[in-house]
């Protein structure tokens, strides 16, 4: 089989395309990625020269070049995991989320329709819910909770969702939703929660928490997210969706102090900022439904998986140190300069 996958240059992507090389060894995949600032050759380097890889330089919103790939390569199957994903870069300039995350999908839904793919899958994430109260722990996202979005960034994303039901619905298009809660690991660009505070605290540098600190994530290791979608790929009913999650949610301020532990920093680093325009304040997924009907469970425990992948980022510092010292420090002179 072929199989496209889009951002593969990026955090979730790169491991998606690790993870399926070593699972499925006689599938040959294709990575398409624009290479914007979030995209690293880098980390797909090792995989260059292998037969059964290729990695093509392409805008998901080139009409044109998607469809020459399609005509060239005639995809089995498409995971479409390219987007815009940073919340806050969507409140600073909204347009180019819409552009690639809502007009992307819809150009790369057309050419699976035109080229016949038996699969189109969608990456989407927790966020298209909205947020839940933090005094009421008993709520969670199923996947019949309404999509009540708050950034541009989830917005976005939960738009191109309702154009992927809809061309199932109207074209018969064989799609497939996930919607993932957080996920942390190896590759993790460095203005995230998790790599950021990492690599702000080798270089003993201010821990910018937002707000309290009080807000609540649900991590997943990167790694099981990935054979969720190789699960759903294979096994998923077209026109589901389909919530990802492990039931681990942290406070913001308990993952800082625990890096700090891991990396043997004082919390003394850790500095309350301005909060986050419409910051929501509690994602908690109930994967209950990829349980039950594809028997996916996640095998990283938190406490196992941070302390892998801080060890990651200690290893691996040829990876982050030229993103850190590119456009990478006017961002964060933007961002984090004045808050
Ligand atoms: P990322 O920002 O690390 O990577 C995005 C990749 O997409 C980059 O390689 C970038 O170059 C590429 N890209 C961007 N615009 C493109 C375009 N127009 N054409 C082609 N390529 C383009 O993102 P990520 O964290 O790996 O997220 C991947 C997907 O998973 C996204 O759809 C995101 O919404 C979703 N998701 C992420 C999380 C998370 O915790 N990171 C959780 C749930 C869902
Ligand atoms: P982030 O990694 O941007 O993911 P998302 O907003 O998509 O959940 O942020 C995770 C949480 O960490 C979120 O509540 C915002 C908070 N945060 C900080 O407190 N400081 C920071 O510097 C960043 C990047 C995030």
């Amino acid at each position: 089989m072929t199989i496209i996958i889009t951002g593969g240059a990026g955090f979730i992507g790169s491991n998606f395309i690790y993870y399926m090389l070593n699972a499925h060894p006689e599938d040959r995949l294709l990575c398409v990625d624009k290479l914007t600032y979030a995209g690293n050759l880098s980390t797909l380097a090792p995989i260059m020269d292998k037969p059964n890889f290729r990695f093509c330089k392409a805008d998901i919103c080139d009409r044109e070049a998607v469809y020459a790939l399609f005509e060239e390569e005639k995809p089995d199957i498409v995971v479409n995991f390219a987007a815009e994903s940073h919340v806050d870069r969507s409140i600073e300039t909204p347009d180019i989320f819409l552009q690639t995350n809502i007009i992307g999908t819809s150009v790369m839904m057309d050419a699976s329709r035109k080229y016949g793919v038996k699969r189109y899958h969608q990456v989407s994430t927790d966020e298209v819910y909205g947020d839940l109260p933090l005094d009421r722990p008993d709520l969670f996202f199923t996947e019949e909770t309404p999509i009540h979005t708050s950034s541009p960034y989830s917005s976005s994303k939960a738009g191109a969702d309702l154009l992927a039901m809809a061309y199932y619905r109207t074209y018969g298009l064989p799609v497939t939703i996930s919607r993932c809660s957080n996920n942390y690991g190896p590759y993790h660009f460095p203005e995230k929660l998790i790599p950021l505070m990492i690599i702000n605290a080798l270089h003993d540098k201010p821990l910018p928490v937002y707000g309290e600190g009080i807000n609540v994530r649900d991590w997943l290791y990167v790694e099981d997210h990935c054979k969720a979608i190789d699960l759903i790929l294979h096994g998923g009913r077209v026109g589901e969706v389909y919530n990802i999650g492990g039931h681990n949610e942290m406070r913001n301020i308990d993952i800082v102090k625990l890096i700090c532990k891991e990396l043997g920093k004082p919390e003394s680093l850790i500095t309350f900022v301005t909060d986050r325009k419409g910051h929501d304040m509690r994602y908690a997924i109930d994967p209950t439904k990829i349980h039950n009907e594809l028997g996916w469970l996640p095998e990283t425990r938190f406490a196992e998986g941070i302390k892998k992948t801080v060890r990651w980022y200690l290893d691996n510092e040829a990876w982050w140190q030229p993103i850190i010292s590119g456009e990478y420090m006017d961002y964060y002179e933007k961002m984090y300069g004045n808050r």
